[in-house]
Formats: structure tokens, C-alpha cells, sequence
């Protein structure tokens, strides 16, 4: 939520900053902007819009300015609306900075600032907490940015430049991630670690309530009490090429086709001797023995992974657990205790909801295990345990890889619990290992149904509303589709459990309304098939999404997609890819930008 850059070194701070933002534009593109000490004064340029609309600004307004320290921005509004006064970098007095958060007691602090006089131009929490720094400043950076941080409350990451202390950056956060590194040409600190990666891949992470103060030499990191701190370096295992579209029209796509390699990434390393074992990963199974209750808890598409994953873990270990929203869960006064485990689930390992319930659990005592993507993320560094999902970055708003990843992970986890509290035998865990690898290759097989399923996609692209439907397992993998697709469509659409359907939805099924059923579990086939006729009856447009073996009435639907022949158990990941793959197709028959949908960004730092 919100990308942010800083740059000072050798090199032309305008241009690391664009290129900088540019890969960071996933995370907001209402606006962008920079600051930049030119001749021992700052300039800004900000702009409405896409950071191609900055750069077309900059080189029209700041061409042959020389530059070798800044910072820059692309924002998803939060406070005020997508004007070019209330794009960052905002200015008071001497101060000038970028913001990744939301302050939430601005109002009150504005109030004290008018008492003194002093009025903002824009509508932004973040020109507020630039005046308070700027009100705080009598001369000495570290104690102005310390004395205005005692007064913000909300989430915050900070890049600031005061005019009078040229070619420096100070950085500081709450919450809001920022990831720092000092290389040959410069030092360099951003939002996301996919800004840095063309430098580098040697980082650390500013820790909360730590100041940075970064220039051309090096990066000083103090603590709250103002003494010297050493960071932990970090190592990343990718390269920019990971962070490039490498020939596809959408990041999505590219990440729907990393799929397999993810998969194997994050399961071979956790299969020793054909069984679970998260040995490597310093997960004791200490942490699975004595529990009583499990929560999961998550937001997105991440939840989505949850639901699989409870499934699955009550199916084996037969141990009661729920999946919680993270932002409700926080505010229901959840019981658990020592005997509970939670379980968060984040590809970004940022999201503010998830960490704040990640925190309370820790504050009941309940013991915390959480599956991340991002190394060195808040979530990760504040969980007992983390298994890492190995996905690699991913760009793309609409997430895909990272979700099959993520229920990849929920599946060893279930079959980790089963075999330490004897609820399953050994040979039983090593079949199941078995079985999740070989899925991997069905999902390369379900990689080849692009064009069936772009055919699809166009008899539907002009619908007002698409159903989901499915039981079980399905139903869970019909949340993710559901939402997917109007993630990235603009078509509203619901998933429901489909024996649920005739309790209220079904009034709203009519002639061609699409109604889509994930039709995959034997158990469960004959109920699915007869939820199938009652919205078939109603005129639905019926496409059947079903497992190799399934006979089905040809009349009963208008497609059918037989997917490759998959244990049931394991289906979620092979039908995931056909509904990743509808929703990308609808989209881009619809013209819409697939990777920046509208109104979202990529990691929601803020509540
Ligand atoms: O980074 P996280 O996994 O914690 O993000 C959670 C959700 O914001 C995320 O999954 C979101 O729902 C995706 N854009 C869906 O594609």
C-alpha cells in the first residue's frame, strides 16, 4: 500500500527513484512523485496518475536538473482525494517526506497545529506529520523525528529530507515495512525488496522505532535510545529477472505459469525421506503436540488458502479449527490460550490486519506459526515459527502463485500434525507426499487449457454477475475463483456453498446468468450434480469444472472442463489454475489492466 523510495549515492537519484518506482507501482498507482536535493535546495514533482505520467513530468519540468539524493512515491489514497496537492512528497518548513500508512489521531494533531498557527495545503494525514516533524525541528534531525513520532499514533513508514542537512536521508517506521542496504554505488532503502534487487541482494529491514539516517558513505541505523545498532542482513535468492515480465502481456500470467516451480520450491524442501519434515525450517513438532484448537486467520485470497487448509487439517488430525478474517478477529475477543495454535497466513507478511491479530494471540499466550512469503517480513519476525512459502515476488495485484504456495504449505502442515499425533502412519504421510508432488505436474497439464478456457471466458466477459458454486474443498477453491475474477473484471460475483444457494441466492439466477460449479469431490458429486440441475432449471449458463473420471450429462451444462486426472484430495490445485486462469481471460476481454486493478494495491498496510 503505497510504494516508497529513497536514493542517494553515485548514480542519478531522479532516475533510481523512477525505475525504483516503477516496480513499486503495484503497490498504488493513484499518484506518484519525488523529492530531490538539486543545488542544496529540494524540488518536488508530483502528478496525478502513473508513474509514466511522473516521468513525463520530470523530463519536461526537471530534465537537466543534477540529482544524487531523494526519495519518491506512488500512492494508493487513503486521506484525500487523487488530486496532484495531495500526492506525495508533501513539505512543511524544512521538512519533506514520503508516507506508506495512515496516521490515524491527525485530526487531533491538526488541532494543535492551528493553535500555533499552522495550517495544511492538502487533505492528507501525511502533510500533517510533516508539519510535526517541521514543528519539532530545532536543528537536530533525530530528535525532531523522535519527538514527532512520540506524538503519531497509526502506521507509518517514513522517508524524510530536511533542507538544511543536503545528500541525507532518514528513514523510521511503525508498522508500514521499509527494507534498507548500503551497496558500492549508494545506499538505498524502499517499501519492498523488489525495488532494491537491481542493486543488490544483501538488505535488512528497518525494525520499528529504529531511525536510519542514509547517505552516500553508509546507512547509520540507531535504536529508540539513540544508540548505534548493527542490523541483521538479510540475503535474497532471486534476481530481477523475477521481478520482469520475461514475455508475457501480464505479471499474472507469468505467475500463473510459475506455479509449478513454486510448488516444487516449497515442497521438496520440506519432504526428508518421503515424509513432512520442517526440520529445516526450525519448526519442533513441540509446537503441534498439546494443542486443542487451531485458528487460522488471514485476509484475501491468504484466508482462502485457510479454508483449504482447514479442511485439510481436520480431515487428518482430526483437531477443531476456524478461520477467522483477520480484521474481525482482532475485535471479537477471541478465546484461546496456551493450547491453541494460530496460524497466519500472508504473502506479503505485511498486511496490518494479520500482524494485529498475530500480535493479540501472542499477548493470550497461544502459541504462533506463520506462512509467509516475504523473508524478514513484520509477520514473520514476530511469529514463534515460520514456514516460508517459496513463490518468489510476486507482482501482479491478483494473487495466484502465492496462493498455491500457501495451501501447498497448509497441506504439510496438516500432514505433519497427522503424523506426530499418530493420526496417520508413516507409509499413509509418505503416500500423501507423494500424491502433493505428483499434483505439481497435473498443474503443468492444467497450464495447457488456456485456450479452452480463453473460449469460455469470452461467452462470459459481458455478464453483470457470475455465481460460484461448490462443496467442501470446492467451495473454498470457488471463494478464491470468485474473487479473482472480480478482483480483476469489475463483474460482481459470489461463491456459495452450493447446497446453500436455494436458501436466498438462487432468486437472483436467470436466463445466461454464468453460474460456475467445481464439481470435484465423489462424495459429494450426486448432491453437486442435483445443485447443478436447480440453477440449469433457472436458465443458468452452467459451467462444470469436474475431475477426469466424472460422467456427466452433456445437457446439464453449456462447458464442461475435465480436468487432469487428479486425486480428489489434491484438486484444488489444478482447478485453481482454470479459475485463475477465467478470471485473467475475462479481464483482458474486457480491456482492463490486468496487473493494476482499480482502487486496490498489493500489500494492505493499513487497517
Ligand atoms: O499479503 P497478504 O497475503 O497478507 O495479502 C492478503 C490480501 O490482501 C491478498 O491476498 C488480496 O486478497 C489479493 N489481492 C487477492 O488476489
Amino acid at each position: 500500500m503505497c510504494g516508497i523510495i529513497g536514493y542517494v549515492g553515485m548514480r542519478d537519484a531522479k532516475k533510481a527513484l523512477i525505475s525504483g518506482l516503477q516496480t513499486l507501482e503495484y503497490r498504488g498507482y493513484d499518484s506518484a512523485g519525488i523529492a530531490y536535493f538539486t543545488e542544496d535546495k529540494i524540488k518536488t514533482v508530483k502528478t496525478v496518475g502513473k508513474v509514466s505520467c511522473l516521468k513525463e513530468k520530470v523530463a519536461n519540468e526537471a530534465g537537466s536538473d543534477v540529482t544524487n539524493c531523494g526519495i519518491g512515491h506512488t500512492r494508493w489514497a487513503t486521506h484525500g482525494g487523487v488530486s496532484d496537492t495531495n500526492s506525495h512528497p508533501h513539505t512543511a518548513g524544512r521538512v519533506t517526506l514520503i508516507h506508506n500508512g495512515i496516521i490515524e489521531n491527525y485530526k487531533e494533531l491538526q488541532d494543535e497545529l492551528a493553535e500555533a498557527g499552522k495550517y495544511p495545503v492538502s487533505q492528507t494525514d501525511t502533510e500533517i506529520a510533516a508539519m510535526v516533524i517541521d514543528h519539532c525541528y530545532k536543528g537536530d534531525p533525530e530528535a525532531a523525528i523522535r519527538m514527532a513520532i512520540s506524538k503519531l499514533e497509526g502506521a507509518y513508514g517514513f522517508c524524510i529530507l530536511f533542507s538544511d542537512i543536503p545528500d541525507t536521508i532518514y528513514a523510521v517506521r511503525n508498522g508500514s515495512p521499509l527494507v534498507a542496504a548500503h551497496t558500492e554505488k549508494g545506499s538505498i532503502i524502499a517499501s519492498d525488496m523488489v525495488a532494491l534487487v537491481s542493486y543488490t541482494k544483501h538488505y535488512f529491514v528497518l525494525k520499528e522505532g529504529h531511525i536510519a539516517k542514509m547517505t552516500s558513505n553508509d546507512i547509520l541505523v540507531k535504536d529508540e535510545n539513540g544508540e548505534i545498532f548493527s542490523p541483521y542482513i538479510h540475503h535474497i535468492s532471486w534476481d530481477m529477472a523475477a521481478a520482469k515480465k520475461g514475455g508475457y502481456d501480464y505479471f499474472m500470467m507469468k505467475e500463473i505459469h510459475e506455479q509449478p516451480e513454486a510448488l516444487r520450491n516449497t515442497i521438496r524442501p520440506r519432504m526428508v525421506g518421503g515424509l513432512p519434515d520442517f526440520s529445516a525450517d526450525e519448526v519442533g513438532d513441540e509446537l503441534f503436540t498439546d494443542i486443542n484448537r487451531i485458528i487460522i486467520t488471514a485476509c484475501g485470497t491468504a484466508m482462502h488458502a485457510g479454508l483449504i487448509g482447514r479442511n485439510m487439517i481436520e480431515r487428518l488430525c482430526r483437531i477443531p479449527v476456524t478461520v477467522e478474517i483477520a480484521s474481525e478477529f482482532r475485535y471479537q475477543n477471541p478465546i484461546m490460550d496456551e493450547h491453541t495454535l494460530l496460524i497466519t497466513i500472508s504473502q506479503s507478511g505485511e498486511t496490518a490486519d494479520t500482524l494485529a491479530a498475530l500480535r493479540l494471540a501472542k499477548e493470550r499466550g497461544s502459541r504462533t506459526l506463520s506462512v509467509v512469503n516475504v523473508k524478514g517480513s513484520s509477520i514473520a519476525r514476530e511469529s514463534d515459527y515460520v514456514l516460508y512459502t517459496h513463490a518468489g515476488p510476486e507482482i501482479a495485484v491478483a494473487s495466484t502463485k502465492a496462493y498455491s504456495v500457501q495451501v501447498s504449505v497448509m497441506y504439510l502442515i496438516a500432514f505433519r500434525i497427522a503424523l506426530v499425533t499418530g493420526k496417520i502412519s508413516e507409509d499413509e504421510a509418505q503416500n500423501y507426499m507423494t500424491a502433493l508432488m505428483s499434483t505439481v505436474d497435473q498443474v503443468e497439464e492444467a497450464l495447457g487449457y488456456d485456450a479452452q478456457i480463453e473460449n469460455i471466458s469470452k461467452r462470459i466477459a459481458k455478464s453483470e454477475s457470475i455465481f460460484f458454486i461448490g462443496r467442501g474443498i470446492d467451495h473454498a477453491l470457488s471463494c478464491e475463483g470468485s474473487l479473482k475474477l472480480k478482483e480483476i473484471s469489475y463483474i460482481h460475483s459470489e461463491a456459495y456453498a452450493a447446497g446453500e444457494l436455494k436458501h436466498g441466492t438462487i432468486s437472483l439466477i436467470t436466463d445466461n446468468v454464468p453460474v460456475i460449479a467445481v464439481v470435484t469431490q465423489p462424495d459429494v458429486f450426486a448432491k453437486m450434480i442435483s445443485n447443478v440441475q436447480e440453477v440449469r432449471s433457472r436458465g443458468a449458463r452452467v459451467i462444470l469444472i469436474t475431475g477426469a473420471d466424472a460422467t456427466v450429462d452433456a445437457a446439464l451444462c453449456d462447458h464442461q472442463v475435465v480436468l487432469p486426472e487428479t486425486d480428489p484430495l489434491f484438486s484444488p490445485f489444478v482447478s485453481a489454475v482454470v479459475l485463475q486462469y477465467l478470471a485473467y481471460y475475462v479481464a483482458v476481454e474486457k480491456g482492463l489492466n490486468v496487473d493494476q486493478p482499480r482502487n486496490l494495491a498489493k500489500s494492505v498496510t493499513v487497517e
